[in-house]
């Protein structure tokens, strides 16, 4: 594995264009940086029974409409994964299985298959036999991993590793392997709900703000086209505390609601918590709720969600968290055709965001009247259908909207 390098000047790296390869999934393809790089090793970490299997099988799947794809498994046999490829749809002849776990066996069938794509289920089942522990501890997984790069590197074949990490993230696998790879995918979702999101956390040939959302169905996994619509679509209407917003997920505008429960502590300091948004912003609009647009949470309890297991962590959703804390407080619904946006400074006062344009598209695509959004921000969003509310502060939006 030692292809021996020399120091070249960076104006003679010859840079070719079609070195990446498209899955034939889109919304893999779009949080891979546009399909798979030649050479990349990608670790595909979640929990068991997420789908990652499943989502490799179908990447595998479309792969192989092309050119062969070696498929190594040493969790399932080859008879329960072509029994699975068939509830999925179609079979290739180019899908080659491989049930094994020595990684010195697997070297050798890519040598021979050399597959155009290389998927290894799961790291924690591999083993090399010039390493004395056993697979899955620590240094097996380090070793086989180093060890999967190097043939990569080698011979141009994409790798995509499966990693399973468990609930508390403790994990002999892609926390240690994280600096290994190119890039690492995190798939996640309610184990008993039927949404999936797949973003990356890094990212060598890509940005790490794109999300792929899929569905889990009786047929794999399916590609979710309109996610926007999901995630609003089981919000209560007319309820205190629930505040939709747009969030900017890579290139894609996203509709998200924002929950906040507030209730009287019980403890010496009171519980602040936020679930898919940044507890310390949420902690600084707390303050900045108390100190400027009066509200009274010293003794009181907070939750605040992102609806749908999403990571909303952008300025823009500072704004929509201090709606539904106040709109919880003050025991007022907000108005389910509304929609809010806008960062939150410290005395108070409400600052532009980006992309704003886009924002207020995806609201009205999907049906609302009126977006409140910073009062510098409304010059640079053309005149639409929709109506366009500027605030200048906090206590602005709270009185007008909450009243
Ligand atoms: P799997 O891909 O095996 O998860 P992982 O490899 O991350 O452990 O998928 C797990 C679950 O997905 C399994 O409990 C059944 C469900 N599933 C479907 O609902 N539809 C399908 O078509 C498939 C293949 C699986
Ligand atoms: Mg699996």
């Amino acid at each position: 594995m030692s292809n021996v390098q020399k120091p070249v000047s960076i104006t003679q790296i010859e840079l070719k264009a079609d070195n990446r390869n498209l899955t034939g999934i889109n919304e893999l393809d779009r949080v891979l940086g546009g399909g798979i790089v030649a050479g990349s090793v990608v670790l595909v970490a979640g929990e068991p029974g997420i789908g990652k299997s499943t989502l490799m099988l179908q990447a595998a799947e479309a792969q192989s409409q092309k050119e062969k794809v070696l498929y190594v498994s040493g969790e399932e046999s080859a008879r329960q994964i072509r029994l699975r490829a068939e509830r999925l749809g179609t079979l290739s002849k180019n899908l080659i299985l491989y049930p094994e776990t020595n990684l010195m066996a697997i070297e050798k069938a890519i040598d021979e298959v050399k597959p155009r794509l290389v998927v290894i289920d799961s790291i924690q089942t591999l083993f090399r036999d010039d390493i004395a522990a056993a697979p899955s501890s620590v240094s097996q997984v380090r070793e086989c991993a180093a060890y999967l790069v190097g043939i990569a590197k080698a011979t141009h074949i994409p790798i995509f590793i499966v990693g399973h990490i468990t609930k508390e993230g403790s994990i002999a696998g892609p926390r240690i392997l994280e600096h290994v790879v190119d890039t690492v995918l995190y798939f996640e979702g309610e184990r008993h709900k039927q949404y999936r999101l797949l973003r990356a956390t890094k990212n060598r040939f890509g940005s790490t703000n794109e999300i792929g959302i899929f569905e889990m169905k009786e047929t794999g996994l399916a590609e979710v086209a309109n996610p926007s619509e999901i995630f609003i679509s089981e919000r209560p209407k007319e309820a205190p505390g629930s505040v939709v917003t747009c969030s900017i997920e890579g290139t894609r505008p996203l509709l998200v609601e924002i929950q906040a429960l507030v209730t009287p502590t019980k403890m010496p300091y009171p519980v602040r918590r936020g679930t898919g948004v940044d507890n310390n912003r949420l902690a600084i609009i707390i303050a900045v709720l108390e100190r400027q647009a009066g509200l009274k949470l010293a003794n009181a309890d907070i939750y605040v969600n992102a609806a749908g297991g999403v990571k909303v962590t952008e300025p823009a959703i500072d704004l929509p968290i201090a709606l539904a804390i106040a709109s919880c407080v003050k025991n007022k619904p907000f108005d389910g055709k509304t929609i809010a946006l806008g960062e939150i400074g410290l005395a108070g006062e409400i600052r532009s965001v980006n992309q704003v344009e886009q924002r207020i598209k995806e609201a009205e695509k999907l049906g609302f009247k009126t977006v409140v959004l910073p009062k510098g921000s409304v010059a640079s969003a053309k005149q639409r259908k929709i109506d366009l509310v500027g605030v200048a502060s906090l206590k602005e939006a709270v009185t007008s909207f909450l009243q």
